[in-house]
């Protein structure tokens, strides 16, 4: 029998592993991979409104665009309690920190636009209310398609379920702002199998979700990087010598591990507009080490693949740790084999006095790093804490190689084009 990998023309795979020995390399606090502390007193981008997952608008080959001279970000985006009874403390104080944390269950799409790459102005929903079939619109890709303004946004419909969707519409810009039109049929593409990635049957924390489609720079072939967990009832997965890899004397124990199964999946359009996809098995599996592997994406550089991905203290596998921030992998061809950069993977983390300063890293082909502010200590101690639900300052970055190094700090929520399309 045909594996799916040869009927479609591409090349069969073995995914690659991030081992335990990999992340006993992991180092917090490095200052090549850590990022600079970001201040309590930073600005809020609108405070009617949280936001987080920063997903600029690109070509398929990665390259943020502007259109009509418009810089164009989407985000997840929630609305701000300050004076609903629910989220009223005791003493009847604003509980922000409840409101936030709650947030992922009303998560929306919404849109922002900039002459200047920052300094969003505040656009709207993408969808009108009732458009998308869930409660919640998680975290995804906006792709420029044409100099007719057309965009293809792929997202995640989450409860019930998780489903990798799509909706068509179009950009429209004026003198005085761009609006976002159309986005009023959503069309589902795939789900979790089960026999390649885990489905809520199989685990109920299962992750599927975070559609990140691409042309291959090398075979110019469509494909899709999406979040997963790697299939089979949660429980039964095994970390044996090829998850832990080549660990020193006293670290072969691997504790409860085999509940932490993130995997980086890929699927192949069978088709130009990416209509109709079939699922591959994952590039990269974490079994093992880590149960989240989000938003994955690459930057093409130099003839490699560099393959991003977020991931949080609090998912990794007992034996291992890391900070919160952006990890990332490098292959000299899309099925691999990656090896983690910077030898662990760990490209940009938190500083440990301040670990949930920021969240949701996205690396541009630029080098620049996107990602938004979840909170930050207010006293030495760091029991008061500010909440974000804001744009982080963005963190330049140089890739060489197998390695990375911050190397700049600029202004909040920078994001400036690659490229301009100016619209016919
Ligand atoms: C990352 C993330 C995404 C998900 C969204 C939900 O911050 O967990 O994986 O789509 O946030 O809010």
């Amino acid at each position: 029998m045909k594996t799916n990998t040869e009927k479609f023309g591409v090349t069969p795979h073995q995914p690659s592993l991030w081992t335990r020995a990999d992340a006993l390399k992991v180092r917090a606090d490095d200052p090549t991979t850590t990022q600079p502390l970001v201040r309590a007193d930073f600005p809020v981008l609108n405070n009617d409104v949280f936001i987080w997952d920063t997903m600029p608008l690109r070509d398929l080959d990665g390259n943020v665009t502007s259109v009509d001279g418009w810089s164009v970000i989407f985000t997840l985006t929630a609305d701000r309690h300050p004076n609903d009874p629910q989220y009223l403390d005791e003493d009847g104080n604003y509980d922000i920190l409840r409101d936030w944390n709650d947030r992922h269950g009303r998560a929306k799409m919404y849109y922002w636009f900039s002459r200047t790459g920052k300094n969003w102005e505040f656009g709207g929903r993408v969808m009108a209310e009732g458009v998308s079939p869930t409660a919640r619109e998680w975290a995804g890709t906006p792709i420029l398609l044409n100099d007719r303004g057309e965009v293809d946004l792929y997202y995640t419909a989450v409860t019930p379920g998780a489903t990798i969707v799509k909706v068509r519409g179009r950009v429209v810009t004026t003198e005085h702002g761009v609006s976002m039109v159309g986005f009023e049929k959503v069309k589902p593409l795939f789900e979790a199998d089960g026999n390649m990635y885990q489905t809520e049957a199989q685990n109920a924390f299962w992750g599927f979700r975070d559609p990140w489609p691409f042309r291959d720079p090398k075979d110019g072939k469509l494909y899709m990087l999406f979040e997963g967990n790697v299939a089979g009832e949660r429980g039964s997965h095994k970390v044996g010598e090829a998850e832990i890899g080549d660990v020193p004397p006293g670290y072969e124990d691997v504790g409860n591990s085999r509940y932490q199964t993130a995997c980086i999946g890929i699927a192949v359009a069978r088709d130009a507009d990416g209509d109709d996809w079939e699922m591959l098995p994952p590039l990269l599996t974490a079994v093992g080490v880590n149960d989240q592997t989000e938003r994955p994406h690459f930057v093409f550089q130099d003839g490699k693949y560099y393959l991003f991905t977020i991931s949080h203290t609090f998912t990794y596998a007992d034996g291992v740790t890391g900070p919160d921030g952006v990890y990332g992998f490098v292959a000299d061809s899309l099925f691999g084999p990656y090896v983690p950069l910077n030898g662990s993977g760990l490209v940009l983390g938190n500083p440990s006095s301040q670990p949930f300063q920021t969240y949701s890293h996205y690396v541009m082909p630029n080098g620049l790093v996107t990602s938004f502010i979840d909170s930050v200590p207010t006293d030495e101690t760091g029991t008061q804490i500010r909440v974000g639900g804001t744009e982080a300052p963005t963190v330049g970055m140089k890739i060489k190689g197998q390695q990375t190094f911050v190397v700049a700090e600029y202004d909040y929520g920078y994001i400036p084009p690659m490229l301009d399309v100016t619209l016919k």
